[in-house]
């Protein structure tokens, strides 16, 4: 058992739909532990400026279906100095609080790392992020939410092309992370897919439109993902219209719509069992590291692994997708 008996909790980076529900899961389990609780608003800069309160039960009421978070969210570039996270454990030494859940994506995890290697406090990760990179845990908070987001988008998009024969080409978020556009590119069917971890070729997909036009195929639908080495959805729209003029294209950006909305059931369980297993972890033992569920598991992985051993979509399911477009 560890002495751990003050913990505070917050959310940091993108924010992640499901992220209340584990900053809901955190505080419902500490208060059966009879541990404090105390939620910090706007992450890592939120703890500089020491915006903590102290969070019940009652308080994370009627949050498990929402988006966004509660606690707000910050990119904070005081917190990347020495000063700023001598600030930041000022706070917590005030608060006396002895270890943290931070829920967030690869950031975060940094933040989190350097902070307990420079002060000893225990953090816990948990993976928040829609974009899925994080190595450690099949799935990321909010990732299944973003990708049900895009897939209704691009539905109601198909019907609008199909009924006009027009070449969509569809942008989705991730910068470094081709994980959200392979799922919707595979989930709604569409005709190529343009990801970060691939080097996609424009010949490559003129040849396919080419060739399913002479075999009278629809094709409706291209994913890209922000992040591809051709640029977005815009500047490959204008590069195969240099090269291909049959179809009249239109591009769509999904953009932060996708970052939005209710959670899923799926991300609201994938979040409220990380909070639990989170606090659960912490009363064992004050061991730090990002939580994640392989298989069916949670896991501790160490932070540096989390960070380094970055997650890429599995080359077996992009084939897949290729051959499903066929
Ligand atoms: O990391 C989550 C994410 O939504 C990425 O997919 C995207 O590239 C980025 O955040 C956008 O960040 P911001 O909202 O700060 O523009």
């Amino acid at each position: 058992m560890s002495n751990i008996k003050r913990i505070a909790v917050f959310t940091s980076g993108g924010d992640a739909p499901g992220m209340n529900a584990a900053v809901r899961s955190v505080v419902r389990t500490a208060s059966y532990h009879d541990l404090h609780v105390y939620g910090i608003y706007r992450g890592y800069q939120g703890m500089i400026d020491g915006d903590i309160t102290k969070l019940g039960r009652g308080d994370v009421a009627n949050i498990i279906q929402r988006g966004g978070t509660v606690l707000k969210t910050a990119r904070s570039q005081e917190f990347m100095t020495a000063e700023g996270r001598q600030q930041a454990y000022d706070t917590l030494l005030a608060h006396d609080i002895d270890a943290c859940i931070a829920i967030g994506g690869n950031g975060t995890f940094t933040g989190a790392k350097i902070f307990n290697e420079e002060h000893g406090i225990p953090m816990i990760g948990l993976p928040g992020t829609i974009d899925n990179d994080i190595f450690g845990t099949d799935y990321t908070i909010g990732f299944d939410t973003a990708v049900n987001t895009a897939v209704e988008a691009v539905d109601r998009i198909r019907d609008t092309a199909d009924s006009h024969n027009r070449l969509f080409f569809v942008e989705v978020m991730g910068r470094h992370s081709g994980y959200i556009a392979l799922h919707t590119g595979i989930s709604s069917g569409s005709g190529s897919i343009f990801l970060p971890e691939v080097d996609n070729d424009i010949e490559g997909l003129i040849t396919q439109l080419r060739k399913s036009a002479k075999r009278k195929k629809l094709f409706n639908l291209v994913i890209v993902a922000e992040g591809n080495q051709n640029g977005g959805a815009m500047e490959i729209a204008a590069k195969v219209n240099e090269r291909y003029k049959e179809y009249e294209t239109k591009v769509t950006i999904i953009g932060h719509l996708q970052r939005g909305g209710s959670p899923t059931a799926s991300d609201r369980l994938l979040a409220s069992r990380l909070g639990f297993e989170a606090v659960n972890q912490l009363v064992k033992n004050s061991d730090s590291g990002a939580l994640g569920i392989v298989n069916g598991k949670t896991k501790l992985t160490s932070f540096e692994d989390a960070i380094i051993k970055s997650k890429k979509p599995k080359e077996s399911l992009i084939q897949m997708a290729e051959i499903l477009a066929l």
